[in-house]
């Protein structure tokens, strides 16, 4: 085929001429939950081209969530060759490449790192019984500073020790989605420590991989990647991907972050009092700090950030977009669709109540039992009543996990808002005024994570840790809170609050 083309001198030749001429380019690349996006940026950090690839989870089961570790490949094959289609010029020219990803998914390999079964995901919570046991014999909140909850890799691991013996009899390494993509990418091994921090195996002040934990899961220091930090170099782009897409330098690959990590990056949230709301799958509240501040009481994930001597918090709901694709599944409808027959300008909250525990919740509950519910439901409801419902039991869930970072110490008197939810101004407007906080709108296509991954990139490439390379993006538009609007929010979360006792003792009963 004619992309396997060995070089000819004369090809090697213009290729210099062409470095010569061409500005250093970088790639980005985010391995979502439901797609992988790639961005090139040129060296002043301008958008010159974005691919996407679709993924879809499977469910075998209520409350697990998969996805085959393959289907990451193809994807990621599918996004490099729309970007060697159609953006050519702009791909041979990447000197840098950053990976972002879901964090969590436990990638299990054999000896030969071929994926052993699935990849368990970082919403499947199927694992609540494991983190009980695991807890009881060894330190793990004392060693990482966070509780060990279902979504993370160790009780995943844990699982399958149980209910797959003779699959853990085979498995020699555990990898997450973004450094499996890498290994394939490069044929390097690593872990950046942002997304190691949501393995439970590490000891996040430390920095380090924690031998003890390690232990305590039944694999050897050899059975998790080497530790890099985000900005640090993991490997080079495999020749034969090299010459497959076209590109004609020697390509760095940096070890990235986990997906937030890498969006805090790309929205230049790397110090105290500035922080993000992701509304994505998953609904993230996400403050940078310098320094380790775990708060377990209220289950915020204290993890390292992807650049070095930084940390951060996040408050984590499982079902935020994830809640309104799954009303629009059910509806025989579509996200965007159902989100156009909310009001931009909401003038009271919805009197139908929706609590968006449909894969049970981590902050504030680690709760893996308890699911969602609607309350108050009218024969005059309608479906935009039920979508406006939605949008805002996800921003109460939000406000909940706030709270859980004001518990550990954080102030945010404003925050930017990112993720595909952000496109809509009706649940922005519902978020500013539940949370009661301004909220920073950008241009989002420029600010994900792909975006951020590819700053990482950038700094891999030119070997350089320096963070004046996350600058903030122009804030686009401001959402202040409605004063008439603040107070009826209020009570409405009060009462939001007041439903999970109830959803929680239901969730425990036996419905058989
Ligand atoms: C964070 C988390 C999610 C995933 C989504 O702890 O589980 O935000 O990273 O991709």
């Amino acid at each position: 085929m004619w992309w396997m083309r060995p070089k000819t001198d004369k090809n090697r030749k213009s290729d210099t001429e062409n470095r010569k001429e061409s500005k250093a380019i970088y790639l980005g690349l985010d391995i979502g939950t439901s797609g992988i996006k790639g961005v090139i940026i040129d060296d002043q950090q301008r958008m010159i081209a974005t691919a996407e690839a679709p993924l879809s989870i499977s469910r075998p089961q209520a409350g697990w969530s998969e996805q085959n570790p393959a289907d990451w490949l193809t994807a990621t094959q599918q996004v490099f060759e729309r970007l060697h289609a159609q953006h050519g010029r702009a791909l041979a020219g990447v000197r840098g490449i950053g990976l972002s990803g879901q964090m969590h998914g436990a990638v299990l390999l054999d000896e030969k790192d071929v994926p052993l079964r699935p990849c368990i995901l970082w919403n499947d919570v199927r694992s609540a019984a494991q983190c009980v046991q695991l807890e009881q014999v060894a330190p793990f909140r004392k060693i990482t500073g966070n509780i060990l909850m279902p979504g993370f890799t160790a009780p995943k691991l844990a699982w399958v020790r149980i209910h797959e013996p003779d699959i853990f009899a085979r498995v020699k390494s555990v990898f997450l989605p973004k450094d499996y993509v890498r290994l394939w990418l490069t044929g390097a091994r690593g872990m950046d420590m942002s997304d190691a921090s949501g393995t439970g195996w590490l000891d996040v002040a430390a920095r380090a991989w924690s031998q003890e934990l390690l232990e305590a899961a039944g694999l050897p220091l050899t059975g998790v990647p080497p530790l890099l930090e985000g900005s640090a170099a993991a490997g080079h782009l495999r020749r034969a991907l090299q010459i497959r897409w076209g590109m004609t330098d020697d390509v760095v690959v940096a070890a990235g972050g986990g997906d937030n990590a890498a969006t805090a990056c790309g929205l230049g949230v790397l110090d105290p009092g500035v922080g993000f709301i992701s509304l994505g799958t998953s609904g993230v509240v996400f403050a940078a700090t310098d320094s380790f501040a775990p708060n377990t009481r209220q289950a915020v994930h204290a993890f390292c950030h992807a650049v070095p001597n930084r940390w951060h918090q996040m408050g984590v709901i499982l079902s935020a977009t994830d809640s309104l694709t799954w009303l629009a599944g059910i509806a025989q409808s579509t996200p965007a669709e159902l989100s156009a027959r909310v009001p931009d300008d909401v003038t009271a909250p919805s009197s139908v109540l929706f609590l968006p525990y449909l894969s049970g919740e981590r902050t504030p509950h680690n709760d893996a039992q308890v699911r969602g519910g609607f309350v108050g439901l009218d024969r005059a409801h309608s479906a935009g009543d039920l979508t406006q419902a939605v949008m805002e039991g996800v921003a109460f869930a939000l406000a909940d996990c706030l709270a859980a970072l004001t518990g550990a110490g954080t102030h945010l008197p404003s925050v930017y808002i990112t993720g595909g939810g952000a496109q809509s101004p009706a649940w922005c407007r519902i978020i500013a005024n539940v949370m009661n906080m301004t909220l920073l709108c950008c241009d989002d296509a420029h600010r994900g994570a792909a975006f951020g991954a590819a700053r990482l990139g950038m700094m891999a490439a030119m070997n350089v840790e320096s963070t004046s390379l996350c600058t903030p993006p122009e804030v686009k538009q401001e959402i202040t809170p409605q004063a008439d609007l603040v107070g009826a929010y209020q009570e409405r979360y009060a009462q939001y609050q007041a439903f999970y006792p109830p959803l929680a003792a239901y969730g425990t009963t036996d419905k058989t």
